[in-house]
């Protein structure tokens, strides 16, 4: 018997509310931002709207140990990597505000059986932040957030507050906005660390073939790692993206993307992503490299290919690597209203890239 547990359709749980949930989430949502979209003149996606740098590069898979065969992961293999880098706030906030960081990734030429039916793309995203659990790790939970941020949208002071304690854990996240804490959790993400040197995570759990895993990406070159926890001082509205394009002007850098295999649902829930799997339990495991040369990171034509025509999304995948929980759930619907309003609004095409040609440089 393996030590891991076997993926199982059953290991996920539905409520009966979530569709009723989900509808409500989506609408606040979206309230939110057409406001956004009233002050900018422009559609910025429903979270993490700012961007901070794009990335082309490439990930290798090398010949794994068998437990680690799965999905796309089965073969040895070099696939071309697009990232955007970004803040989770669904607003262009100024960059003194602390947020939690994203890094989204997309694999480009993945073989399989597609998770969506309308997803023509060939592609595998994987959508990750700085830190490695959801607050609001279930829809429940998660409709009291969006409920919280909605009343207060108009408060920065509330906002600010609320932001600082979701990037420093749960504990301060469940102070900032009032809710219950879900894990006790200190210090595990910094208000203004130096967005390369951080480790990037899922936070709620895929199908990892025949297993289930949180998959995370971690700073590999000494040039990234010496960056971690590397608090960046004097912030102002676009550091972040300066420090960014700055790096990648004159090196590259290199990162380990990292399976954390589930070994039972109790310790390590599948429905609760606010509840951390802990390493003890389960270690991460190496399963490729993720390769970026120096280039630049934000030349204008990338940016509007990068924040207006490219979607990634979480369920742009294959069936071996099928996003699992109510949080992932949720995320079908939401992610698919946000791309289409936006392209809509800013009459951009939705394209699913074939060829990191089509990213321009
Ligand atoms: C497991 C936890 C989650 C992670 C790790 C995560 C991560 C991310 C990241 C990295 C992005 C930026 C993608 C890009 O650069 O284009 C993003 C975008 C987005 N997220 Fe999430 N997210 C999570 C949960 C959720 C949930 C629960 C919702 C909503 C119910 C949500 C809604 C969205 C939306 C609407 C976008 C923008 C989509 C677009 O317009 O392209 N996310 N997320």
């Amino acid at each position: 018997m393996s030590e891991y547990l076997c993926y199982d359709p059953t290991v996920e749980i539905r409520t009966e509310d979530e569709e009723a949930l989900t509808t409500e989430i989506l609408d606040i949502m979206e309230t939110s931002n057409r406001k956004a979209f009233e002050r900018h003149r422009h559609a910025v996606r429903d979270a993490h709207a700012k961007s901070h740098g794009f990335l082309k590069g490439e990930l290798v898979i090398p010949k794994l140990p068998e437990h680690l065969r799965q999905g796309m992961f089965a073969r040895p293999a070099t696939y071309p990597v697009v990232i955007r880098l970004s803040s989770a706030p669904g607003d262009i906030h100024s960059d003194t505000i602390p947020a939690p960081r994203g890094m989204a990734i997309k694999v480009i030429g993945v073989d399989g059986e597609r998770l969506l039916s309308g997803d023509t793309g060939g592609n595998q995203d994987f959508l990750l932040v700085n830190i490695p659990v959801l607050s609001f790790g279930t829809i429940h939970k998660y409709r009291q957030l969006v409920g919280l941020l909605e009343k207060n949208a108009q408060n920065p002071a509330f906002l600010q507050r609320a932001m600082a304690g979701v990037a420093r854990g749960v504990e301060h996240a469940a102070e900032a906005v009032g809710i219950e804490p879900g894990a006790t959790l200190k210090g595990l993400a910094r208000d203004n660390a130096h967005l390369l040197g951080e480790t990037y995570h899922s936070m709620a759990a895929i199908r990892f073939g025949d297993y289930i895993a949180k998959i995370s990406v971690s700073p590999l070159s000494e040039n990234v790692r010496a960056l971690t926890g590397q608090d960046v001082g004097d912030v102002e509205d676009g550091t972040m993206r300066d420090l960014v394009v700055e790096h990648f002007l004159k090196q590259g850098a290199e990162y380990e993307v990292r399976a954390q295999l589930c070994r039972n649902t109790e310790d390590m829930p599948v429905e609760d992503a606010a509840v951390l799997w802990r390493e003890e339990l389960s270690p991460q495991q190496p399963i490729g490299t993720i390769r970026i040369p120096p280039q630049d990171a934000y030349s204008p034509a990338r940016r509007v290919y990068g924040d207006d025509v490219l979607s990634f999304n979480p369920w742009h995948g294959i069936r071996e690597h099928q996003p699992l929980g109510s949080i992932m759930r949720i995320r079908v619907a939401a992610y698919e209203r946000s791309t289409q309003r936006r392209h809509e609004l800013n009459a951009q095409p939705r394209i699913e890239p074939t060829s990191i040609d089509q990213i321009p440089d």
